[in-house]
């Protein structure tokens, strides 16, 4: 019959002793298990962000819902803005061209050549319909009277 040398044995029972410490080290501490996988809520450091918009009249609903990576990608150690699509591209992911009637009919130039957040904040406004001026003052922005 085989035998395991007194080495063999020692080696074993070490890496049994070291496997049951791995498996079981953390399911005794959840917290410490936890704590390393906890990640920061975007408004956790975005404290400005909540008080400039999170109080205004018009507040876009996802915004509203505190979903930022609907829109926004999660930036590291280095802080950028960095958007999960760009330009108007962005909007028409939830805003469809067709039920906006931007595919076919009249449009105005503005919306179709130009930037939908010329005209609306992405996140909040003190006016109707997230739009950056009200009434007749927006269109002043880019036509004279
Ligand atoms: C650990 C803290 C922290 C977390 C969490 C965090 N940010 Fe930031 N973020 C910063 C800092 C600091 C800056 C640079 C200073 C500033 O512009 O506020 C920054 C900058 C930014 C900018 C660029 C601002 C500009 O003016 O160009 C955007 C956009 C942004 N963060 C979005 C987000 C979003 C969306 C989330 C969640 C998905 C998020 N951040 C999570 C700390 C954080
Ligand atoms: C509908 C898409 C959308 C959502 C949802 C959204 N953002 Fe933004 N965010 C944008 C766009 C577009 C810009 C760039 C605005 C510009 O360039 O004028 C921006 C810019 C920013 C900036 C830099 C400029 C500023 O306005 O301060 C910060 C910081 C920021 N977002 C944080 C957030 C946080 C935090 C959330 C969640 C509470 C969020 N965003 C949700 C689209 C969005
Ligand atoms: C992840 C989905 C999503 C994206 C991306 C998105 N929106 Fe919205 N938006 C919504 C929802 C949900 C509403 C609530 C009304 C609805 O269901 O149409 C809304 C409403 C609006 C309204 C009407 C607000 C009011 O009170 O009348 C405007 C204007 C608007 N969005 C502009 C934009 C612009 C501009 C962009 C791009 C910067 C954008 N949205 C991107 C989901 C989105
Ligand atoms: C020239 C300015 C301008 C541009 C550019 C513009 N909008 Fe608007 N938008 C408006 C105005 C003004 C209203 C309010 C209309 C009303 O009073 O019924 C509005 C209303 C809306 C609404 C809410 C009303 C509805 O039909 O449900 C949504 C959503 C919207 N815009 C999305 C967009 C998106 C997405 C873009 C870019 C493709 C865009 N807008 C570009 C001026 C603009
Ligand atoms: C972000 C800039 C911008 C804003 C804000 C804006 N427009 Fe325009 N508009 C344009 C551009 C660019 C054109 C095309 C070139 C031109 O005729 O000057 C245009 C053209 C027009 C036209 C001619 C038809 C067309 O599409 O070419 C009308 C009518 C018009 N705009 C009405 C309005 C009204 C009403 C408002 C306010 C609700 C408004 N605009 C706000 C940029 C804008």
């Amino acid at each position: 019959m085989y035998t395991l040398s007194s080495k063999q044995r020692m080696f074993l029972i070490g890496l049994l002793v070291f496997l049951a410490g791995a498996a079981f080290l953390p399911a005794l501490n959840p917290a410490l298990a936890q704590r390393k996988f906890e990640r920061k809520e975007c408004l956790d450091c975005h404290t400005k962000f909540a008080d400039k918009y999170l109080g205004m009249k018009t507040i876009h609903t996802i915004v509203k819902e505190k979903k930022c990576d609907d829109c926004h990608l999660r930036h590291g150690k280095v802080p950028a803005l960095i958007l999960k699509k760009s330009g108007n591209e962005l909007c028409y992911t939830c805003h469809s061209k067709e039920k906006m009637g931007v595919a076919k009919g009249k449009v105005h130039t503005a919306v179709r050549v130009g930037k939908c957040t010329n005209c609306h904040d992405p996140h909040a406004t003190q006016t109707s319909h997230l739009l950056k001026h009200e009434g007749a003052s927006l269109c002043t922005q880019c036509h004279q009277k």
